[in-house]
């Protein structure tokens, strides 16, 4: 429960003080944060939850959407847009990429329509929004796992659509292809959200 007494932050919206019991939590007035998400066995959904808990942590009102769901259209009322989806041979998923991934499991996948490759081609932006990429991989090799895949290529995509980067895309891990997380990953997402908050201020 955050305590009711208020006075303006430094940032100029309204400012919730904190007790010693309640983190200090300041809210970006009607601030609306949308993550966009492509996954097919669950990581990359569980990274796009936990990036929108750490959006709400740092005050904004925030939403995860699965890709085929979400609007192409994004309106002037999201001030930050997240991105983000697997890597699939190096880049983003594709239809046969994602028919691959479908022999792999037993269960449907989470993303059976469009994925953030398509979504990319047919969005508009309201000019100058706040954007982000990120992506899920595998976690080794090593070596691999520092090429910049999917991530980039959505950051790029975002940029031609009109989008400023707030921070580099960021990679988030999966122990095998159906994963899970590597552990502290969703600890890293929540609290990478949060550093995205920080920056739409500087
Ligand atoms: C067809 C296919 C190709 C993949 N190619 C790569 C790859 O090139 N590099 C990589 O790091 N991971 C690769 N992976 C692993 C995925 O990145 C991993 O399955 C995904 O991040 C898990 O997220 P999800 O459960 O949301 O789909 C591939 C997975 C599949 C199914």
């Amino acid at each position: 429960m955050l305590p009711k007494s208020t006075t303006p932050g430094p940032t100029g919206f309204p400012h919730v003080l904190s007790s010693a019991s309640t983190p200090m939590r300041i809210y970006r007035g009607n601030m609306k944060g949308l993550v966009i998400y492509e996954s097919m066995f669950g990581d990359n959904k569980q990274v796009a939850e936990a990036i929108t808990a750490g959006l709400v942590d740092g005050g904004l009102s925030a939403d995860a959407v699965e890709v085929g769901v979400a609007p192409t259209a994004i309106g002037s009322d999201v001030s930050l847009l997240i991105v983000g989806s697997p890597n699939h041979a190096w880049s983003m998923p594709r239809a046969a990429t994602r028919a691959d991934a479908a022999t792999k499991t037993d269960v449907p996948l989470v993303s059976q329509g469009i994925g953030v490759r398509e979504w990319l081609e047919s969005a508009t932006l309201p000019p100058g929004l706040r954007t982000a990429a990120y992506d899920t991989r595998g976690s080794h090799p090593k070596a691999v796992v520092k090429f910049d895949h999917a991530s980039t290529s959505i950051d790029k995509g975002l940029t031609k659509l009109g989008g400023v980067r707030v921070l580099p895309a960021q990679h988030f891990l999966v122990v095998d292809m159906t994963g899970p997380l590597e552990p502290g990953e969703i600890e890293r997402a929540r609290a990478w959200g949060v550093d995205l908050v920080s920056r739409l201020m500087v």
